[in-house]
């Protein structure tokens, strides 16, 4: 799977590509990450990105040439089918089905927003999704593209160390996760539930599917109305 992101830091994305699951997917190829600098798209010798608003107001907004060419010059690059998306806090508010939806590409552009906007040509002509990663407001859509990176990537075939991993997450089936645990057994007082170290491994994934339901219920109750429950479990949540 390919990513290129289009911004006007380019540097914002050195570390952060070099860490753990992602560093670790680039390098055995499993995904690959091009950065762009929208500035090297920009038309004027000043390389401008950005402009007043017409109509007056606050702040900049980013211009729509150097998006859009960067965008088509990353579009010709590629030969199969790219999926172009903008970060704001007006797109779509980033899910794990979105993620699983966007892992299915294999070729993901993003644009990160700046500024108090970006002109609308922009999404008219070339962006198939707006994402935001949540109801508040960042300076700027560099660690939305990386949220999206990271939950994309994570989905991507081979990237978690077992299929299994990916399975069992928060919100796979619509639940959260159950609590984990690991050495020591006892600390401070605080023990590890004797459930686990029965080795019994049926009753072990009972208490876990029981677990994740009941925090699912405390913490996101608006999230059992979608979840894949048994007509039991349905049963017992009422009561
Ligand atoms: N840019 C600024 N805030 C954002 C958010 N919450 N999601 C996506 N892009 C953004």
């Amino acid at each position: 799977m390919r990513f290129d992101i289009l911004t006007i830091f380019p540097d914002f994305f050195g570390s952060p590509l070099k860490q753990s699951i992602l560093g670790k997917a680039i390098e055995k190829g499993l995904i690959d990450v091009g950065i762009h600098n929208i500035r090297d798209f920009a038309l004027d010798k000043h390389n401008t990105t950005d402009d007043s608003p017409y109509g007056g107001g606050d702040g900049m907004v980013m211009k729509v040439e150097p998006i859009v060419r960067a965008v088509e010059a990353v579009k010709g690059s590629r030969k199969s089918e790219v999926k172009v998306i903008l970060t704001t806090p007006q797109g779509r508010q980033l899910n794990q089905q979105i993620a699983a939806e966007l892992a299915q590409s294999s070729n993901l552009i993003i644009i990160c927003g700046r500024y108090e906007g970006v002109d609308e040509r922009v999404k008219e002509l070339v962006v198939d999704m707006e994402v935001s990663i949540g109801d508040y407001v960042l300076g700027g859509g560099e660690i939305p593209a990386l949220v999206i990176v990271d939950a994309v990537t994570r989905l991507v075939p081979g990237v978690l160390g077992s299929d299994m991993s990916a399975r069992d997450d928060s919100f796979s089936e619509g639940l959260l996760e159950y609590p984990q645990y690991t050495r020591p057994e006892s600390f401070r007082g605080l023990t590890v539930p004797d459930i686990l170290l029965s080795g019994n491994h049926q009753k072990i994934k009972n208490w876990r599917r029981r677990e994740s339901i009941k925090r699912t219920l405390e913490r996101r109750p608006d999230l059992l109305e979608k979840a894949q429950l048994t007509e039991e479990e349905k049963k017992a949540i009422k009561n």
